[in-house]
């Protein structure tokens, strides 16, 4: 079994559309069993919140269900609990580390180092822009999810 949380500041436009996407990658790869998928925000002010309804409803037009999913805050067992924990940008990077137990650290990174040629790029938070914003960060994570399930099935 293998696990994996995407974390972003809010956790209603980017790590849960991250989920979506590796949800339905993860389970068109016949690995439901064993593969476990969340996610989390560093920030409080959504909790129990659904995703925004830009994010369901760009996510719902390429066949992504965001609508069970409720906004969670980062937990400190979270580092224990999770192999890969996933930062959409450098800030979320940031603010993982500075709350990940030392000998965890090796675990938490920018999901775009999974897209190739992209390490160390950045998903941009799209709350406050236009539609663009949350097909570009579809775009980011639909290709760092298909690079993040290879290193998963070479782990296996
Ligand atoms: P997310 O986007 O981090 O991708 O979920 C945001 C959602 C809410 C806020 C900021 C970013 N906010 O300031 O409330």
């Amino acid at each position: 079994m293998q696990s994996v949380l995407f974390v972003c500041l809010g956790n209603i436009c980017r790590s849960p559309t991250a989920e979506a996407i590796m949800l339905h990658k993860v389970e068109q790869a016949g690995l439901s069993d064993r593969v476990v998928v969340d996610s989390a925000g560093t920030g409080s002010w959504h909790i129990g919140e659904a995703p925004d309804d830009r994010a369901q409803s760009f996510g719902a037009r390429r066949g992504y269900d965001l609508e069970p999913l409720r906004a969670r805050q980062i937990d400190i067992a979270d580092f224990e609990r999770f192999d890969h924990i996933l930062a959409m940008d450098r800030a979320n990077l940031r603010e993982l580390l500075r709350l990940c137990p030392p000998p965890l650290q090796n675990k938490v990174q920018l999901l775009m180092d999974f897209a190739p040629g992209q390490q160390g790029a950045e998903i941009a938070d799209p709350y406050f822009g236009g539609a663009d914003g949350f097909e570009r960060v579809l775009d980011e994570c639909e290709l760092a999810c298909d690079g993040l399930l290879d290193a998963l099935k070479a782990n296996q």
